[in-house]
């Protein structure tokens, strides 16, 4: 900018959309999409949609509010490289706690080199949920994470081999705890396997019986028709836990935001990841998981972490049109 350019508060309606429809590609529960977004002409503000909680699986909202944050940390990141510094306030109404974020724009000319690196890898990022190889140049990439973790008050801790296989003892507990309640079948089956819409989780997406049985911690979702791809591997992925130290939709809030940071970083790094939340939806497997942390702290979020093999991108899961998520409100 430069003395004699106009003072703009906001940026244009086409930055706002743009900016609005590549925070939709944020990763949510089964690909429910809670979110609305709001521009006033000077502020853009986001919304949960409350018609979009899973109640089976969240009847607390809390992977809710986690998928808006994974979408405002989105934006943000979006808004950053095309210019725009976003100062944003959470749970600015305290009578409406469907009001997550407003946020207000600076002009910012130079947003640090990691953020033009995570806003790339927002159209490539997807949920792996086929086996991985362990990631690659792993003590760094923690490293990194560890620090974009942080300023969300979150910890990231790396779950040890050793664990694992109490983890995936864990996983199997939290899929016979569902086996028979048919309002979470009914609601998962809702929300995954089918084709042509725009929202949940396409067959393309998800693991068959063989491919399935070769990851030890995943979500039981219904299975599409057989197919064995990386027929030569078992899954050897990193499982990390991000944990917050209180219990708040704002460290809901924050956790999303927290675990946007995280996909994008690995995705940048060329790595596969997956969140998994189906162990730390029930109390016991949170309090389980909770016992395997070092320290005292809330269990929100496991990620898978490692290499795919094949490189193959499987087609981008959907996402709802602009002019639902949308609204311009002067
Ligand atoms: C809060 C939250 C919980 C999730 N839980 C799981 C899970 O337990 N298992 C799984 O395979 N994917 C899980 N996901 C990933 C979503 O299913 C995925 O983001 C969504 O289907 C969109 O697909 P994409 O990530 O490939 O864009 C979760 C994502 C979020 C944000």
């Amino acid at each position: 900018m430069t003395a004699s350019d106009p003072i703009t508060t906001a940026p244009d309606i086409r930055t706002i959309e743009t900016a609005v429809r590549r925070a939709a590609r944020a990763p949510s529960l089964h690909n429910s999409q809670p979110w609305h977004w709001i521009f006033d002409g000077f502020l853009l503000h986001l919304y949960s949609d409350p018609d979009r909680r899973l109640l089976a699986a969240d009847p607390r909202g809390r992977q809710q509010f986690i998928g808006c944050g994974a979408a405002l940390h989105h934006a943000r990141t979006v808004f950053a490289t095309l210019g725009w510094h976003t100062d944003t306030i959470r749970l600015p109404d305290t009578s409406r706690m469907d009001h997550l974020a407003e946020i207000d724009f600076r002009p910012w000319s130079d947003p640090p080199p990691g953020i033009a690196r995570r806003a790339a890898a927002i159209e490539c990022r997807h949920s792996d949920r086929l086996p991985m190889l362990p990631p690659t140049a792993w003590t760094d990439l923690v490293h990194a994470l560890r620090g974009l973790v942080t300023p969300h008050d979150l910890t990231l801790d790396v779950l040890p081999d050793e664990i694992r296989p109490q983890l995936a003892a864990v996983s199997e507990r939290a899929a016979a705890a569902r086996r028979y309640d048919m309002f979470y079948q009914q609601e998962i089956r809702w929300w995954s396997g089918h084709s042509g819409t725009s929202e949940g989780v396409p067959p393309t997406a998800l693991a068959s019986d063989a491919e399935f049985a070769r990851v030890d911690v995943g979500r039981s979702f219904p299975r599409p028709s057989h197919s064995e791809r990386r027929a030569e591997v078992r899954d050897r992925s990193a499982l990390v836990v991000l944990s917050s130290y209180e219990d708040s939709i704002t460290q809901w809030l924050r956790t999303g935001e927290a675990l946007s940071a995280v996909l994008l970083e690995c995705t940048a790094a060329g790595l596969a990841t997956c969140p998994l939340t189906h162990i730390t939806e029930l109390p016991a497997g949170r309090q389980t998981v909770a016992a395997m942390l070092p320290h005292q702290a809330s269990p929100q979020v496991i990620v898978r972490i490692g290499t795919a093999p094949d490189g193959e991108q499987p087609p981008p899961t959907p996402r709802r049109p602009l002019d639902e998520i949308f609204e311009i409100r002067h």
